[in-house]
């Protein structure tokens, strides 16, 4: 491929500085400097004056970097959700949209949590959450899953929200704080999920909606869930996986859109079977749904256009009706 004039090289803004990257479009090493053009915390890889297309994966740092960042410029923005002809519209993919939480849930949760809410399902209707249990939630963000679980384990329960952008636990505090659970015992806590700092063996139920195809190190984060459940506690996961496998140029170009749900989605059968490898039992299924074209549109930029770039139309077409929403529960 011949090399073009790279205009833009001093507007790569993520990764370890002096660290390059192969841009996919014209094939040039593109250093990193620390001289963002744009804002830091929302960062895009432009080489020859477009988003960049990557061909060597960001570091796990990089990418916990972007999408921390991004996930907080929204929570910062207080969040939204999707409206059209005046209406709420069924269309933006998100469990909140698309009647995955009931009317009865929904009157729980105060509206700043629902405009944060990213989830691609709905875990406490299928954890089976007792009364008195412990619960931690693997990426809370708004605290819509935190307080729909502090429902269900009573004033006798625990749960425990985790999330890496410090403004999402922010924004979670004030939602728990409108939704009149001042009895209940709840705890927030801005941590890594490869590391959330818990004691071994100390909850009997980790919840996730729309996270782990976020972390680049999935298998740290399962081994970590694994070692903070007690003995017979559980995993009631939802996430975003791919169908099938897709060739692997296509998944490095989605790699430039992390924070888009696709940039580390996994095969299905890939995916639970490292659920399986790190300790836990064969996963339940225990739901699935296809993402229609407009849902796909919407998770491609999750959390919205404004954070997240929208992938080529090409590579778009490329996966549609290969990325779906899967709820599985496993245990130790
Ligand atoms: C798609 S949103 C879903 C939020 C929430 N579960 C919901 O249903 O609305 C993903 C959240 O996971 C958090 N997150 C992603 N990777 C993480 C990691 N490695 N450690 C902690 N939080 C993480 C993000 O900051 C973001 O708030």
């Amino acid at each position: 491929m011949s090399a073009m004039p790279i205009k833009e090289r001093e507007t790569v803004s993520v990764g370890t500085e002096g660290s390059s990257y192969s841009c996919g479009v014209c094939g040039a090493e593109v250093k990193i400097v620390r001289k963002p053009v744009q804002d830091p915390k929302c960062p895009t890889l432009l080489c020859c004056g477009k988003p960049m297309t990557l061909t060597r994966p960001l570091t796990i740092e990089a990418i916990d970097e972007v999408v921390a960042g991004r996930y907080g410029s929204f929570a910062a923005s207080g969040g939204f959700r999707e409206e059209c002809c005046g209406g709420r519209t069924d269309d933006s993919g998100y469990a909140v949209d698309l009647g995955l939480y009931g009317e009865a849930d929904l009157g729980l949760v105060p509206e700043l949590a629902l405009d944060l809410s990213r989830g691609c399902g709905n875990p406490t209707s299928f954890a089976e959450l007792q009364p008195g249990e412990t619960v931690v939630d693997f990426g809370c963000g708004g605290g819509v899953d935190v307080i729909l679980a502090a429902h269900k384990v009573g004033t006798e329960g625990r749960v425990i929200g985790l999330d890496f952008a410090p403004e999402m636990i922010e924004r979670a505090g004030q939602s728990i704080a409108k939704a009149g659970l001042q009895d209940h015992q709840i705890d927030l806590a801005v941590a890594n999920l490869t590391s959330t700092g818990l004691p071994d063996a100390s909850v009997d139920v980790v919840i996730s909606n729309c996270v782990m195809n976020l972390c680049p190190d999935k298998e740290a984060v399962y081994q970590e869930a694994f070692r903070i459940l007690r003995a017979g506690g559980r995993l009631a996961i939802s996430d975003i996986i791919f169908t099938e496998s897709i060739e692997p140029d296509l998944q490095a170009r989605f790699q430039a859109n992390w924070t888009g749900c696709m940039a580390g989605a996994m095969p299905e059968h890939e995916y639970l079977e490292l659920v399986h490898h790190t300790g836990f039992t064969v996963p339940d299924v225990v739901a699935c749904h296809l993402l229609s074209p407009e849902a796909l549109d919407a998770m491609a930029s999750c959390p919205g256009p404004q954070f997240t770039e929208v992938p080529a139309v090409a590579d778009m077409a490329a996966i549609a009706d290969k990325l779906a929403s899967v709820k599985f529960t496993a245990n130790k």
